[in-house]
């Protein structure tokens, strides 16, 4: 079986972070979000993954490389233009051919991995496998309508009105019937050829389509809250580490500290992961942050936020809080005056200051 892995797209909802960076490459808990498809796919035995990639290609394969890292082959297919999930698989024929496959969306995160949908597909040898979940925002999915034994009826993508509850997560298994479903579909109002119409097609022409509930926690990181929500669930299980040096500091809680890091004279109250050569002096680092590597904090408080590589935070009287801060961003407060904000923002930044 292989694994298909769909890393392309603009990520509108994430900018401006999205400016310079992938959507599935923004760390967390300091890993690329698309980093725990790969082990997710690694761990329930798929050895050839191919990475579909859009103009962020250069990035996302510079990031992730052959996959000898995870000792498995990593291709990658380039989709030019985002055409829906039905398009990645249709431009993915030559990697995949005729063998089964799962596709895993790379901005998904799910707990408990797919180890036991991929045992499950092999032995119920269906034609389509999908994953379902109980949300509060159906209308932002692909939704799912099942009868009283748990069988797919109908599916239907982001419902204006939906007629349930339970998303599509982004999680799919297929065999080769997957694209003749495909040559059958027209592009959706949104001109993408959606993968809920394909398994529609499946549905209606008898082929056998199962489902089954995600247990454990789910995450599409589309949007910023996301990003947080991820992190904070993703560092609730961290295994604690500490290869920094620390002078004067409390540190409660689970905690990962990374290489020539320095902590002075501060509270680190985990969960929470501090990358490599970090320097923290005078701060509180509160539960549920990660710190990306050669970040600088002083005088600051910093809580359940994101703060990536080389971000420069200090004498801030007021902590941060739920925030995404990235690469190299400076935040700085002074006495000076007239007392003023300053800003040097990106398009699409945001900021929002609670007094
Ligand atoms: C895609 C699918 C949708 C699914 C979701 C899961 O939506 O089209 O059916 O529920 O992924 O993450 P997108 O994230 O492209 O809006």
């Amino acid at each position: 079986m292989k694994g298909l892995i769909l890393s392309g797209g603009f990520g509108t909802r994430l900018r401006p972070l999205t400016y310079t960076s992938a959507k599935q490459l923004i760390p967390i808990a300091n890993k690329p979000i698309i980093f725990y498809g790969i082990e997710s796919l690694v761990n329930a035995g798929i050895k050839e993954i191919g990475i579909v990639v859009g103009e962020t290609k250069e990035e996302v394969k510079n990031t992730v490389g052959d996959g000898s890292r995870w000792n498995i082959r990593i291709e990658y297919i380039y989709q030019p233009v985002p055409l829906g999930l039905a398009h990645a698989i249709k431009i993915s024929y030559d990697f995949l051919k005729d063998e089964s496959f799962i596709m895993y969306l790379g901005d998904n995160i799910l707990k408990e991995g797919v180890n036991e949908f991929v045992e499950k597909f092999k032995r119920l040898q269906p034609d389509a496998f999908i994953l379902l979940t109980e949300v509060n925002n159906p209308q932002e999915f692909g939704v799912a309508v099942v009868d009283e034994s748990g069988a797919v009826k109908r599916l239907i993508e982001k419902p204006k009105e939906p007629p349930s509850n339970l998303a599509l997560v982004g999680v799919y298994l297929f065999n080769k019937n997957v694209f003749t479903a495909i040559e059958h579909i027209k592009p959706s109002w949104r001109n993408e050829l959606e993968i809920t119409d394909a398994i529609q097609w499946l549905l209606d022409n008898n082929y056998q389509v199962l489902s089954d509930r995600v247990k454990g926690w789910w995450k599409d990181t589309g949007k910023p809250e996301d990003i947080i929500e991820a992190n904070l669930l993703i560092l609730e299980d961290i295994e604690p580490l500490n290869q920094g040096t620390l002078i004067d500091t409390v540190m409660n809680g689970r905690l990962v500290i990374g290489k020539g890091t320095k902590i002075e004279k501060s509270v680190i109250r985990g969960p929470a992961v501090i990358g490599d050569n970090v320097f923290i002096r005078n701060a509180f680092i509160g539960p549920f942050t990660s710190v990306g590597n050669n970040v600088i904090i002083e005088n600051s408080e910093v809580e359940c936020s994101v703060i990536m590589e080389g971000a420069k935070i200090f004498n801030l009287n007021k902590r941060i809080d739920r925030s995404i801060i990235g690469k190299n961003v400076v935040i700085n407060q002074t006495n000076t005056s007239p007392r003023s904000h300053r800003f040097y923002l990106g398009d699409q930044s945001f900021v929002e200051i609670v007094e």
